[in-house]
């Protein structure tokens, strides 16, 4: 048996802790955050969200499962030693994995470019959803920073997550990807619970037309409302914090893009377990695994 491998099996004899028992029973709310078409701001807005959680007081731990080509690394300029890549290999646990970002964030590293990653097999899904169950750090949110589009990996942690925010930004094209995604996620998973982020919009209006017209193709044509959780504006601290490999809420706590995130993170916040689940909540949907075909 090999090192990792022994340490699970300690792990199972351990009594399971608070931290645990919270996952166990669905008080952590897994959000992955989503977009049809790439370059859209998710990653930007992910380890944010996290950061700004953070200084809320709220624990977060953040998953780079844009596993094919991983960045949240290169957003905050940090070089961790290891990644997903050798958790899925059984070479290190989780805990041996995560490393810790601004704010005390904690971030789960993916790899680029390996392409193992890219698909993740049914077993690297089980793997991953074992350690996550058994992982004794408390946090209160999980938030999962996919990659786009409609591959294997991107529907496997939307449909896993109990929550999907989808960003897009004001172009028409990242509006038709959206909603290429929604509706296969709908129709293939019976996703129906989608929260929408316009990024890069120049205002508010401009940002609620947006929403506007994705509502109402999904009204119209898969029969159900997505919600609206607000805008970023179009903001060039953005580009200068991604420059600088600094976070942007960290770095300019007062631009426009930090404001606007606060507000929707602040949101989120309020909205309660009980709002978005009917109370058979767990930590990540395991039934999902291999249900597209994987
Ligand atoms: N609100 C914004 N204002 C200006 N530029 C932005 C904004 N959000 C994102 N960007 C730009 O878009 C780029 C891509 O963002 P990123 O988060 O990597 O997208 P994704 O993860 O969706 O591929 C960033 O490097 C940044 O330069
Ligand atoms: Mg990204």
């Amino acid at each position: 048996m090999d090192q990792a491998a022994a340490m699970r099996e300690n792990k199972k004899d351990e009594t399971v802790s608070a931290a645990r028992r919270k996952r166990r029973t669905g008080d952590v709310r897994v959000i992955a955050v989503t977009s049809g078409k790439g370059g859209v701001g998710k990653t930007n807005i992910t380890v944010n969200f996290a950061y700004l959680l953070a200084k809320m007081g709220k624990k977060a731990l953040l998953l780079d499962a844009d596993a094919g080509l991983a960045n949240i690394d290169v957003i905050l300029g940090i070089a961790p030693q290891f990644n997903l890549c050798h958790l899925l290999r059984g070479e290190k646990t989780l805990s041996d994995i995560i490393v810790e970002g601004p704010g005390g964030i904690r971030i789960l590293p993916s790899a680029s470019g390996i392409q193992e990653m890219a698909e993740l097999s049914k077993g690297h899904k089980l793997t991953l959803l074992d350690e996550l169950e058994g992982l004794d750090e408390d946090i209160d949110f999980m938030l999962i920073d996919t990659a786009a589009g409609i591959t294997g990996n991107v529907l496997y942690f939307n449909m896993a997550a109990k929550e999907v925010i989808v960003v897009v930004s004001t172009e028409p094209t990242s509006l038709t990807d959206a909603y290429a995604l929604i509706k296969i996620l709908y129709q293939g998973y019976r996703t129906q619970r989608f929260m929408l982020i316009v990024n890069m919009a120049k205002d508010a209006s401009e940002a609620r037309g947006v929403y506007q017209r994705l509502n109402n193709a999904t009204n119209h044509f898969l029969g159900f409302p997505i919600e609206y959780l607000g805008h970023i504006p179009h903001d060039q601290n953005v580009a200068k914090a991604v420059k600088s490999q600094k976070l942007l809420a960290e770095k300019f706590p007062d631009s426009k893009a930090t404001k606007q995130m606060s507000e929707i993170v602040e949101k989120l916040c309020r909205k309660g377990p009980d709002e978005y689940e009917n109370g058979t909540i767990k930590f990540f949907d395991r039934s999902v695994v291999g249900s597209n075909g994987q």
